[in-house]
């Protein structure tokens, strides 16, 4: 690449391909100054492509993808997707708000996952670009309309991507609804800071103190579990793959971890480490930081090696997901902090993803005080 297209940051535009309705989807591409570069199409805001250096200094991409928007549109647990109304599942695709019961689409046995058969992620989103003095990005704008997928109110949704020269992807989610509504968005991106094979030897620091566990079909019990002594104790790093085999009910439901790590038992807007996660051989480092009050730790349990993209196959975890957020079910779970959004009020969460690469930026690695949390 030509080193003057990297003094800058910069964003460019290209067809990507058409929807069965002819409209366009459009793909940005966003690069810093520093090399790092980011592809996101219009269809779902999904980051097909994340380009980072490893610790030699060697480009290399660390999401999974898929290679078409045919491939796209077709099924797939919502790579690289934008996930809305509400991630995660709602128990009985129902909840009941101010003495009105609702009932969402139920895509997944009785219960709603990720939005809906038709959420976010499958939505074609308006897509500007900007650029600044330190900076590339997009910002993604969706009108969701009363009643999408069940949900009450028209929702007037905003997703910022910003790549900062400071090696940031600051992701940025506001919304705002004319009726009483629920609202809890994420980015669904599949890592692997290896660029390929399994993840299990990545080693992952999660700063949460509790799990909310879950039941036999994936809903939370209501419960804050604590994580010493079990599995799910990541407040020290280690690999992911160390405990994943243990005889414990919470794994064997999720078939792997595939739960809500508590990072916050309460809404503000703090910014605080929910995770960093290292790679022993690209030497490459990620560390996510979030305002929401938890983060679904998923270790791509359910991939099975039928899709392919980027001239390999997916087979079971073959890529994780930090996915911050509210807590799963909230809606129906009175302890919860809660996820309500009302006409004249604004949702807002943010991300940001941060690359580096182990003994660099160690300045930068701030150990955040977990929560008090039982
Ligand atoms: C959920 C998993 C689900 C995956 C893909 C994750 O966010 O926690 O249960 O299988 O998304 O749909």
């Amino acid at each position: 690449m030509n080193q003057d297209k990297n003094d800058l940051p910069s964003v460019e535009l290209h067809r990507y391909g058409k929807l069965p309705d002819d409209v366009e989807v459009t793909l940005a591409t966003l690069r810093n100054a520093r090399g790092v570069e980011l592809d996101i199409i219009s269809y779902g805001g999904i980051i097909t492509r994340m380009l980072t250096p490893d610790a030699r200094g060697r480009m290399g991409d660390i999401v999974l993808g898929l290679d078409t928007l045919d491939a796209y549109l077709s099924s797939h647990p919502y790579f690289g997707a934008l996930i809305g109304r509400y991630c995660n599942r709602i128990a009985n695709a129902r909840f009941t708000l101010d003495g009105i019961t609702f009932q969402l689409d139920n895509n997944e046995g009785e219960h709603h996952l990720h939005g809906g058969v038709q959420g976010f992620d499958k939505k074609n989103w308006d897509m500007q670009p900007f650029v600044t003095e330190n900076s590339a990005g997009v910002v993604l704008t969706l009108v969701s309309p009363d009643g999408d997928q069940g949900y009450p109110g028209k929702l007037d949704t905003r997703v910022t991507y910003e790549l900062t020269n400071d090696n940031e992807l600051d992701t940025r989610f506001s919304a705002t609804s004319d009726k009483p509504t629920i609202v809890n968005m994420t980015q669904h991106s599949y890592f692997n800071l290896a660029g390929a094979g399994d993840i299990l030897g990545h080693e992952l620091m999660l700063h949460a103190n509790c799990i909310t566990p879950v039941d036999k079909s994936m809903i939370p019990t209501g419960e804050l579990r604590p994580v010493e002594g079990t599995p799910f104790d990541f407040r020290q790093a280690k690999p992911i793959g160390q405990d994943i085999q243990a005889n414990d009910e919470q794994l064997i439901l999720g078939h792997g971890y595939d739960h809500n790590f508590v990072l916050k038992d309460k809404t503000s807007d703090e910014l605080v480490l929910a995770a960093r996660v290292s790679e022993p051989d690209s030497g490459r480092v990620l560390e996510v930081l979030t305002d929401a009050p938890g983060v679904q730790f998923y270790s791509g349990n359910f991939l099975n090696g039928t899709l392919h993209g980027k001239g390999r196959t997916y087979p079971s975890r073959s890529g994780f997901c930090l996915e911050p957020q509210h807590f799963p079910d909230s809606p129906n779970k009175a302890g919860f902090p809660s996820t309500v959004l009302r006409p004249g009020e604004t949702y807002s969460t943010r991300i940001v993803y941060r690359f580096s690469r182990a003994g660099c930026r160690a300045s930068e690695r701030v150990l955040f005080q977990p929560a008090k949390l039982p």
